[in-house]
């Protein structure tokens, strides 16, 4: 990579910055050195705390033990909302766009602070105590906002289920976590269509007994199919209840929330995050990474489904006392002009979204965005997926018009906030790149014996240190968490991703080294998949891949072997598609189906998926070592149907 473009930092966002590039090397050689000290005093500053805590850090990985700032107190509601009162009550927090270009609504943080408190006692008044699990299945409304908020208010701890999951997806999250409350909405509005929510909670509910309440907000004007006694309506709910509920004095380490991911085996992770540690690098990355400045509009583009809207539509920007936009619809509805719309329209400065969007615009040409001005972005952001530097240079070119900085930000759900990234006003940029690490973060490369590798190297990605935004457990099922994330290398937290380090320290994340893939941005677990196909009485067998695909970065290609006797046919080919969507959501749209006689496996019955890989995507040459296959035959048809589709 040593032609790789640099593009150095701009002198003007430099001057202006937090952070310049003699502030990045001080800080974090700091925050290496004295990693107690240097997270003390950052907490101190960006959190208002009710009681000081005991131990800044207590981490011991080989336990998954990791606790931060532990005896503290402190509320999150409180530090978004309450200690913004005095200086900017009327200042707008939330800027909601509607799916329709015609509305849009802003609410101040007094009011938000207000609606707040006010759900607080509707969940109490429904019973929902300090440490019970309310699950948010909410579209893009400006209520889910409050909702999350209140919850954190009484300590309720909240498990958002993405709104594009199906029935049966939120059925198994709904009992994962013993959550008893729902919050939904009757539907929603995406792209001019109108999105059955409550239909699936009803669905979902048939399956869990233990459910006492579901909140419906009104957001359409539908009737919905009522379950008295079970269900209430949200603004019937909020007009008797009071504006006024004490915020409660959590623990750093008491629950916040619990959000849902793929692995590579088995069924979809609680991630548990906790209050102290994860709000601070919340807020700080932040301030950091976007440089935030008192006064920006900020927007970030992400579902509160995933952790991206949970991180940086939420926590981190209400914590810092920002204006952050919270976008219902899809980037091509009614045109494909509609984000840079929305930035004119908001006078938007910060803007951050996925490589997948960017390359969903980039391929309806330079057209919708030069009929637009996009004069007040200053900074831009991609998260996801690496982003190809094609996608880069138009992301900085066309869109930026080659003002504004491109941080390219690495992270997931388990790390609650941002690890790799540029700094806008201190990391000179390459395009691919996600570049260097953020303050306390200590990535080391791994050969998969497990030896460091020192300089420029390639290998698998992992932590050696704790931040304090870290998972603290999988929800239920420790012992998974210290499997997954800590047994493969002793001693270091495992990300699951391989990555490349050039000559300058710089990293390049290649992509994830498991059974994971990386579809639009979402994450899935190939097994997930396989699950839901051979649920059909005609299937036999499934292995699904990942394949190169333009817009989506991957898609997904599964291998499938029918029942004896079972004739393959189109109709097949779209009941099975059909299924997956039903058991996981639309999200997991199977792109290509191959069907194959058998699998290629080991004498031992392991898949060989290292071959199915290659084979859809197209790299035949490089097929390996076939020779450990109990019948390397298998290959040979699998290649024949690929060539032939
Ligand atoms: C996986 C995490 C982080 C919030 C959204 C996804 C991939 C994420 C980047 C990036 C290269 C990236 C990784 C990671 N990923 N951001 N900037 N460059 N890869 O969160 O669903 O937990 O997925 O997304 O493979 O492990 P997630």
């Amino acid at each position: 990579m040593t032609n790789a473009k640099i593009y150095d930092v701009k002198p003007d966002i430099a001057h202006n910055a937090h952070i310049n590039q003699e502030t990045y090397q001080t800080l974090y050689q700091r925050s290496i050195d004295e990693p107690g000290a240097f997270w003390a005093e950052q907490a101190a500053l960006f959190l208002t705390w009710q009681k000081p805590w005991q131990t800044v850090m207590d981490c011991d990985y080989s336990q998954g033990h990791i606790r931060w700032f532990e005896g503290g107190k402190l509320n999150v509601s409180e530090n978004c909302l309450d200690r913004h009162l005095a200086d900017r009550g009327d200042q707008v927090a939330i800027i909601w766009e509607s799916d329709n270009p015609a509305h849009d609504k802003k609410i101040t943080y007094r009011e938000l602070h207000q609606q707040v408190c006010k759900f607080a006692n509707v969940l109490k008044s429904q019973g929902v105590k300090k440490g019970d699990c309310v699950c948010i299945y909410l579209p893009m409304i400006a209520e889910a906002a409050v909702v999350m908020l209140a919850c954190t208010r009484i300590g309720a701890v909240h498990s958002i289920v993405f709104g594009g999951f199906s029935a049966e997806a939120l059925k198994d999250r709904i009992l994962d976590s013993n959550c008893q409350y729902v919050v939904c909405a009757d539907v929603g509005h995406r792209g001019g269509k109108t999105i059955a929510i409550k239909a699936n909670v009803d669905q979902a509910a048939m399956a869990c007994p233990d459910l006492k309440s579901v909140i419906v907000i009104k957001n359409g004007t539908e009737n919905v199919v009522w379950h008295n006694g079970r269900d209430i309506w949200y603004h019937e709910a909020m007009q008797g209840a009071s504006d006024q509920c004490p915020a409660e004095a959590m623990d750093a380490e008491d629950p916040l929330f619990i959000l849902y991911t793929s692995g590579s085996t088995g069924k979809p992770k609680g991630i548990l995050h906790t209050t102290g540690g994860y709000l601070l690098y919340a807020a700080m990355t932040h301030k950091y990474v976007f440089d935030y400045h008192d006064g920006d509009i900020y927007w970030c583009t992400a579902d509160i489904g995933w952790i991206t809207g949970h991180s940086y539509m939420i926590y981190g920007p209400l914590c810092n006392g920002a204006t952050t936009v919270m976008f219902e619809g899809v980037p091509t509805y009614p045109e494909a002009d509609r984000f840079w719309r929305i930035i004119d329209k908001h006078q938007v400065n910060i803007f951050y979204t996925a490589p997948t969007a960017i390359r969903a615009l980039m391929a309806q040409g330079h057209e919708f965005v030069t009929r637009t001005e996009r004069s007040s972005l200053r900074i831009l952001g991609s998260v996801g997926e690496p982003i190809n530097p094609e996608a880069w240079e138009w992301y900085y070119h066309v869109v930026g018009d080659a003002r504004c900085p491109v941080v390219d930000t690495w992270w997931q759900t388990e790390t609650g906030g941002i690890l790799i990234t540029p700094l806008p006003g201190a990391t000179p940029l390459k395009p691919g790149s996600a570049t260097l690490p953020f303050f306390g973060i200590t990535p080391e490369i791994l050969d998969s014996q497990g030896n460091v590798l020192q300089g420029e190297a390639d290998g698998v990605l992992v932590l050696s240190c704790s931040w304090p935004g870290q998972a603290r457990s999988l929800y239920g099922d420790h012992q998974r968490f210290i499997d997954t994330y800590f047994k493969s290398y002793p001693g270091y937290y495992f990300t699951g991703d391989g990555v490349r380090r050039d000559e300058e320290g710089y990293y390049w994340i290649t992509g994830r080294v498991d059974d994971v893939i990386n579809v639009s941005g979402h994450r899935m677990g190939t097994a997930e998949i396989e699950s839901a196909l051979v649920l059909h009485q005609h299937v036999a067998e499934a292995a699904v891949v990942g394949y190169p695909h333009d817009i989506k970065g991957q898609g997904i290609y599964a291998f499938v072997s029918l029942n004896v006797g079972v004739q393959a046919s189109e109709e097949l080919r779209r009941e099975l598609i059909n299924l997956v969507r039903q058991e996981i959501g639309a999200i997991a749209s199977l792109d290509i189906i191959q069907w194959t006689p058998a699998l290629p496996k080991t004498r031992s019955g392991k898949i060989m998926r290292r071959i199915l890989r290659k084979v859809a995507s197209n790299e035949l040459d490089g097929l390996g070592d076939t020779s450990t296959l109990a019948d390397p035959t298998v290959v040979d048809a699998i290649i024949l149907h690929r060539a032939n589709q």
